[in-house]
């Protein structure tokens, strides 16, 4: 396993409608291996392919349900490849969200507050995940990734963060 290096806007790869995962094979799981080791490494709690700028549609995010609540909640790791969403809550909900590929700047930025997504596992088969509140906002945000849109694209506000300033979760 090796940490990749992150790639930052304007990288042309983070503005790319990413590639289908077709095989999954030896290089498929040492990429996913790498992706999670680079974002444990960030920190962060989500990484899509093209932040290391491989177009692929494959994303990992790491993060514990109730961790809105209890920082300690136990954590969950979730890699999904070529992840669609089945069903979106009307419901929207404005959260803060920075980006490990936007250094620096932070934003609101309203999302949907419980997705249904579909996809493949590391081992190519069928998964399904309900999520809600801002693991919803991470696959979000992640899928994004994927369609070459960046948070910066949908804030309502942008602003840099003051030092020390937490808030956002890098994704
Ligand atoms: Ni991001």
């Amino acid at each position: 396993m090796s940490i990749r290096e992150i790639v930052y806007t304007p990288d042309p790869v983070l503005r790319r409608k990413a590639h289908k995962v077709t095989v999954f094979d030896k290089e498929t799981k040492t990429l996913i291996d790498d992706m999670v080791e680079t974002l444990r490494q960030a920190p962060g709690v989500g990484l899509a392919a093209p932040q290391i700028g491989i177009s692929s549609r494959l994303i990992v995010i790491e993060y514990g349900e109730d961790e809105e609540e209890n920082e300690n909640a136990p954590k969950k790791l979730y890699v999904v490849a070529n992840p669609e969403f089945v069903k979106k809550s009307d419901e929207m909900v404005e959260g803060i969200e920075g980006c490990l590929s936007v250094p620096n700047l932070v934003g609101t930025v309203d999302r949907h507050e419980e997705v249904w997504v579909k996809g493949l596992n590391r081992q190519g088969q069928p998964v399904k995940i309900k999520a809600k509140g801002w693991l919803a906002r991470i696959f979000q945000h992640e899928m994004d990734h994927l369609e070459g849109i960046l948070f910066t694209d949908r804030a309502n506000k942008i602003w840099q963060p003051a030092e020390g300033e937490a808030e956002a979760a890098d994704v």
